[in-house]
């Protein structure tokens, strides 16, 4: 049995726990979040212990592992504190808001032998994953377009989530920079962004976005565009095509049934995309859970690593530079 402490259970960790704890080989035995209310009700409903306070979790005996869930600009601290405890680490993305500190993290966490699998959960998704794996096996020739559309149903709440989140490209498109890196097999080199505020005033007040068009190069010279918005009204928008010299692969939207209706008017589906994350990811969150149980249990590598998580926040920085500047950036990966 792997034992779980779930740092932060908002709507992500309590998700997260209830998987954790459905696993024949894991359960959840701390719940910490700095709201009692929100570490209570995850944890009673799974016969896991509550606390507002992360040093009781993260020394608690009977915690082996922890899934870090809290807001983004707290995940540095919580992923030092975890290492010095000697817990392998479930961390969700973005690794943090604030570059440096990350760069200071992966310094710090030099001095630690611990496993940190990184929460890019879509790389889980057997959709999307068909596509990497297509173009991995050659079966659409050499890559020359990879075309990523990510839209939310809507924005998160404004405080605290959007205030902490780091902005679009942090906490939306670094979903998307990791699945180019995932589905190119090869780093993207070069970043033009557009962005734009279409659909609320919130997100410029905060000095932030809820529109963009992102054009990447990869190494090779694969082109690579993303598409973001913070609203659809259609459902959760989640679709990865990746176009090559033999043909073309291409990861659909899903939708709550296979149902469509024909008659003298017409053909069609009426029903909205499946709705957000928790609905659409729910494989994925899954078979991601389960990758970091068996690393943890076989000592090995993860399949998504800090490194990851650096190099895609680095394609947001890139990205950011470019929509501010308007010009193209070079990415510099430095020694990451
Ligand atoms: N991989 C994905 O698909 C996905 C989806 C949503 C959110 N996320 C990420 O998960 C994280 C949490 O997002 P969310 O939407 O669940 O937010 P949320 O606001 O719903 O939950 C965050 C929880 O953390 C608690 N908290 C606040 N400060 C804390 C602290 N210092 N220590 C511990 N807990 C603290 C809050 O009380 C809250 O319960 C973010 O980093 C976000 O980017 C990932």
């Amino acid at each position: 049995m792997l034992r779980f402490g779930i740092l932060g259970t908002g709507r992500i960790g309590d998700m997260h726990a209830g998987i954790v704890a459905a696993q024949p080989d894991a359960c959840v035995t701390w719940c910490f979040d700095v709201a009692a209310d929100r570490a209570e009700a995850t944890a009673s409903r799974l016969g896991a212990r509550a606390t507002t306070d992360v040093d009781a979790a993260l020394g608690a005996p009977d915690v082996d592992a922890v899934l870090i869930a809290s807001p983004t600009d707290t995940h540095v601290g919580l992923i030092l504190k975890a290492a010095e405890a000697g817990k392998p680490i479930l961390c969700e993305k973005p690794i943090d808001v604030d570059i440096a500190k990350v760069e200071d993290c992966r310094r710090r966490l030099e001095d630690y032998d611990v496993t940190l699998q990184l929460g890019f959960n879509r790389r889980f998704d057997p959709s999307h994953k068909a596509v990497r794996d297509a173009v991995a096996a050659g079966e659409i020739g050499a890559l020359e377009l990879l075309v990523i559309t990510s839209r939310d149903p809507g924005p998160p709440p404004p405080r605290p989530i959007l205030e902490a989140c780091g902005g679009l490209f942090r906490d939306t498109s670094i979903h998307d920079f990791d699945m180019a890196r995932y589905v190119l097999g090869e780093e993207a080199v070069e970043v033009y962004a557009m962005a734009a505020n279409r659909v609320d005033p919130i997100f410029a007040e905060l000095d932030d976005v809820d529109t963009a068009m992102i054009v990447m190069r990869s190494e090779s010279g694969a082109l690579v565009h993303i598409n973001n918005s913070r609203r659809t009204n259609y459902g959760y928008d989640q679709r990865v095509e990746a176009f090559g010299a033999l043909g073309m692969v291409r990861s659909n939207n899903h939708r709550p049934s296979e149902v469509s209706r024909h008659d003298a008017g017409g053909t069609a589906r009426r029903e909205p995309l499946l709705h957000f994350f928790i609905e659409r990811y729910r494989a994925a969150y899954e078979a991601e859970i389960r990758a970091f149980i068996d690393c943890v249990a076989a000592g090995t590598r993860p399949p998504v690593t800090f490194r990851d998580g650096h190099r895609a926040l680095l394609l947001a920085e890139a990205a950011i530079a470019s929509w501010r500047e308007n010009r193209p950036v070079r990415v510099d990966y430095g020694d990451s």
